[in-house]
């Protein structure tokens, strides 16, 4: 990458000075300084866009092409960055512990001997190979790797990369180009040094204390909005860096917080705290019910949190089916219509009912009523009927339909994957969409797959030498203690 670039940057000076002659004939007919200037600038932007592609869309590569990812990332939230970078072409090499790997591997398992599902469906599109980052001989090829990737992504607990050698200042010192990306459990402050799971951002990102009902204890969610939320934000923040880097030419540290990539998606938690100085939040189903609302933004049950209030309602079968609920709203524009299918149409002109401010404080009586309607139907007969009405409404979908979902396998978002040691099994594809920049599933590697492969073909060690390196133990789990007789 790093020589391509250097190649491609020698063709963009040579273009713009041939860009420069037509546009001085221009400018002798210009008048004024400023359009002289108009006329360069917009010349030299032609000239700097790669010609345009006449191949087909989505036969041209994809996004990522060319990016190669030293993947230093285990468990959830690193493996959901760079999955997601792989899925848009990038080349991931994951490292891995010898004999071990990303503990993922062996966690959950379903299939004995075979990777676990919580691995093969976070590292999906990846490359990996083992090496021991302590021994010399391993730091030796980390070093190749160092010099041949651009974005080195790492989710360990706070120090555990410096401890193994790799600060910024030794890995930007041997590729100025490198960006580095981290996820860690906080930002600085006093608790950097903290190591995270899921659940605590959940709770220290202020998701939990918004989350539940206000009677109960705050609650997580079943969304890895702490893990997989924050590989979300870190892969936005590397795509940047390395668009910014060709302007720059050079690499920069990455940094995402679980707890600030929890806040952020709690945005709207934070704006409720702030708006509770003026007086009561009047959309939670609590003011309705006159129970008085506390210093900090409270639990909001199934409260919609926006300004179209909503509730989780009963549907036909909800007896038997824990699932058979949907989310209604009452949308201000389609009041209405609601009316007409609940069998109230007195409740449109009623002034008691006819405004959202006139609803807010019964709220829950509304919703009991709708329900007395939605409790006629499924679940997806009510949205049928609802969205004939454009009515927004959602079923609690289960895993279970959500597995079946064929629209969903249609468009790539549930894939079926086949893998050598355990067979067929779904996964979620990738949830972005590019019209020029097709994904493609394909398995997660098994532990060192390609190391071989990424020790001849990409870092060009000699046999020679990959015999030293591999004769040293660096890519070998240790030996196993004899045990005393
Ligand atoms: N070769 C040699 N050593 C390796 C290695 C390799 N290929 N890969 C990892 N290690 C070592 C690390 O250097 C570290 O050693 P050290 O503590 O002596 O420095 C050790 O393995 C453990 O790494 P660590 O990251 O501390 O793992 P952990 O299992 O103890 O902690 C987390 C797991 C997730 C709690 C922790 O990594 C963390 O807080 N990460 C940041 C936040 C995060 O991403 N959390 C969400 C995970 S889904």
């Amino acid at each position: 990458m790093a020589k391509k670039a250097k190649k491609k940057s020698k063709k963009v000076v040579k273009a713009k000075a041939a860009s420069r002659k037509p546009a001085k004939k221009v400018a002798k007919k210009a008048t004024k300084p400023a359009a002289k200037k108009a006329v360069k600038k917009a010349s030299a932007a032609k000239s700097a866009a790669p010609k345009m592609s006449n191949k087909p869309y989505g036969k041209d590569g994809k996004a990522l092409d060319g990016v190669k990812i030293l993947d230093f990332t285990h468990v959830q939230s690193g493996p959901t960055c760079t999955q997601l970078l792989a899925w848009f072409g990038a080349d991931v090499i994951k490292v891995e512990r010898p004999g071990v790997g990303d503990i993922t591997r062996g966690q959950l398992v379903d299939v004995k001997g075979a990777d676990s599902l919580y691995f093969t469906m976070l590292n999906h599109n990846k490359r990996s190979i083992t090496i021991d980052s302590k021994h010399p001989q391993g730091k030796r090829v980390l070093d190749e790797l160092i010099k041949h990737c651009d974005v080195l992504v790492e989710n360990f607990a706070p120090g555990a990369l410096d401890r193994m050698g790799l600060t910024w200042e030794y890995i930007h010192k041997m590729n100025p180009r490198m960006i580095v990306a981290s996820v860690k459990g906080f930002g600085p402050g006093p608790y950097e040094d903290c190591k995270v799971y899921e659940n605590v951002a959940q709770c220290t990102g202020g998701s939990a204390s918004t989350t539940g009902f206000r009677d109960g204890p705050p609650l997580v969610t079943g969304a890895q909005i702490g893990d997989s939320g924050t590989g979300l934000h870190l892969a936005l923040g590397i795509v940047s860096a390395l668009y910014q880097r060709n302007r720059t030419g050079r690499g920069q540290k990455v940094l995402c917080a679980m707890q600030d990539g929890v806040l952020n998606l709690c945005r709207v938690k934070l704006r409720d705290q702030q708006r509770l100085k003026a007086g009561p939040l009047r959309e939670f189903s609590q003011f309705g019910q006159n129970i008085p609302f506390g210093e900090a933004t409270p639990r909001a049950g199934n409260d919609s949190g926006g300004g179209q209030p909503g509730w989780i309602l009963k549907c036909k079968g909800w007896e038997n089916d824990p699932n058979a609920y949907i989310y209604f709203i009452t949308q201000a524009p389609v009041w209405e219509p609601i009316c007409d299918l609940i069998g109230e149409p007195g409740w449109k002109t009623d002034p008691e009912y006819a405004t959202p401010p006139a609803r807010l404080p019964k709220l829950m009586a509304i919703f009991a009523r709708i329900e007395e309607w939605t409790k006629t139907m499924t679940k997806l007969e009510v949205m049928e009927a609802c969205n004939a009405h454009d009515i927004p409404v959602g079923p609690i979908l289960s895993m279970k339909e959500i597995a079946e979902d064929q629209s969903l396998r249609a468009t790539g978002t549930v894939v079926e994957v086949d893998h050598p040691t355990r067979g067929k099994y779904l996964t979620v594809g990738n949830p972005i969409k590019m019209s020029d920049s097709i994904s493609e599933v394909t398995r997660s590697p098994l532990l060192g797959e390609h190391t071989d492969e990424i020790l001849s073909s990409v870092l060009k060690f000699k046999a020679s030498e990959i015999a030293e390196i591999k004769n040293s133990g660096a890519l070998t789990p240790p030996p196993k203690k004899e045990k005393a007789a």
